[in-house]
């Protein structure tokens, strides 16, 4: 198993380091390769998905990520910038399918902002479409006007094919949970997501047994604090998925604790926590490592196929929290606050 390792910029190294230390501790035979992307990619290539790294990530099974982006890279032109980076990563591997698990650990029902009994036993499942929408969309730019203004544009668009190929994702997820599925659209307003709409329910004739219901957007973020326990699987496109994604991770206690998974039509993926890079604390080894090696569970299971492992990981995370270890992000009362590498030490100790 040939794993592509891109700790990228911020605190990206200082997570993925903690992430390969678990996947080490499994004593599994996996072959890991480094290589820059982002800022990183930009000092060390020019580029901020240079082609060697691209080209390390084509020819391995898989790629565990850290995170992009810093703000003295702000004032490089967008092609040059760590983001851009990732979203080529992205689009030139095809991992049209983002999976966001927004799972709540028992231990942190008292983390969340929510009360505890809005999110106790909360599991959902969001699906966002990675490499389509207005991330994508042609035309795009910043231009002047002939009156000497300047305009900003961005095209929000999706082909039918694009939409199915998501929703069959989607449903075949929820067919291995409660079948049930929410599609998320501004089909009231926008066309692009009229369309969204009609092929979902194209495909629902394809999963009887899978209960399809729609909800716009902005109703879906209230909802999701107001009743989040409504939801199991939900589906939408690229900007409406990364919104509710940040959204949904906070009631899960922090943005530290939401692992991702990008796939590709044959389950080859890119595993990297949903946050950022976070430049503000970077270095200081205070971060939240526990999203990446739950990224690395997800590798695990969805492209190594390795059932048993992925949840030899993510138990030792819940034995790692019942033991009363807490990074700064999540850290309450009477727990014990520790640093990055030492939340990685418990996962590995628990392992
Ligand atoms: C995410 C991030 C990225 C995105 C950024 C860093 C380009 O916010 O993975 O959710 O917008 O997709
Ligand atoms: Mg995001």
């Amino acid at each position: 198993m040939k794993i592509a390792v891109l700790p990228g910029d911020g605190i990206g190294p200082e997570i993925v380091a903690q992430a390969v230390k678990v996947l080490h501790a499994l004593n599994i035979n996996l072959e890991l390769q480094e290589a820059p992307i982002g800022g990183a990619g930009y000092e060390a290539a020019g580029d901020p998905l240079p082609a060697a790294t691209l080209k390390l990530a084509q020819e391995s099974d898989a790629v565990l990520l850290g995170a992009v982006g810093d703000w003295k890279y702000d004032t490089l032109p967008r092609d040059q910038r760590p983001e851009r980076g990732l979203l080529r990563i992205r689009k030139e591997l095809n991992l049209f399918a983002n999976l966001r698990p927004a799972l709540l650990y028992p231990e942190l029902a008292s983390a969340s902002t929510l009360k505890p009994e809005v999110v106790a036993g909360l599991d959902i499942m969001i699906v966002r479409e990675l490499t389509g929408d207005i991330y994508f969309g042609q035309p795009r730019g910043i231009t002047t006007l002939e009156n000497g203004e300047r305009e900003g544009i961005n095209t929000m668009r999706y082909s039918e094919s694009e939409i199915r190929r998501i929703a069959h994702v989607a449903f075949s997820i929820a067919m291995k949970r409660n079948k049930k599925i929410c599609s998320v659209d501004k089909a009231n307003v926008l066309e692009t997501t009229e369309l969204w709409r009609q092929v979902m329910i194209e495909v629902a004739k394809e999963y009887p047994e899978v209960e399809l219901s729609h909800m716009y957007v902005d109703n879906a973020a209230m909802q999701l604090i107001r009743a989040p326990k409504q939801f199991d699987v939900m589906v939408t496109g690229n900007i409406f998925g990364d919104i509710l994604s940040d959204e949904a991770s906070m009631l899960t206690g922090s943005i530290g604790m939401l692992p991702s998974a990008s796939l590709d039509q044959h389950n080859k993926g890119m595993y990297e926590p949903s946050h950022g890079s976070a430049p503000d604390i970077a270095g200081k080894d205070i971060a939240n490592p526990l999203a990446t090696i739950l990224s690395a569970a997800m590798m695990l299971r969805y492209t190594f196929n390795d059932e048993v492992n992925a949840v030899r990981v993510e138990d030792a995370v819940k034995k790692a929290l019942a033991d009363g270890y807490r990074t700064a992000d999540i850290w309450t009362e009477g727990t014990r606050k520790v640093k990055c590498s030492e939340m990685g030490d418990a996962v590995v100790a628990a392992l």
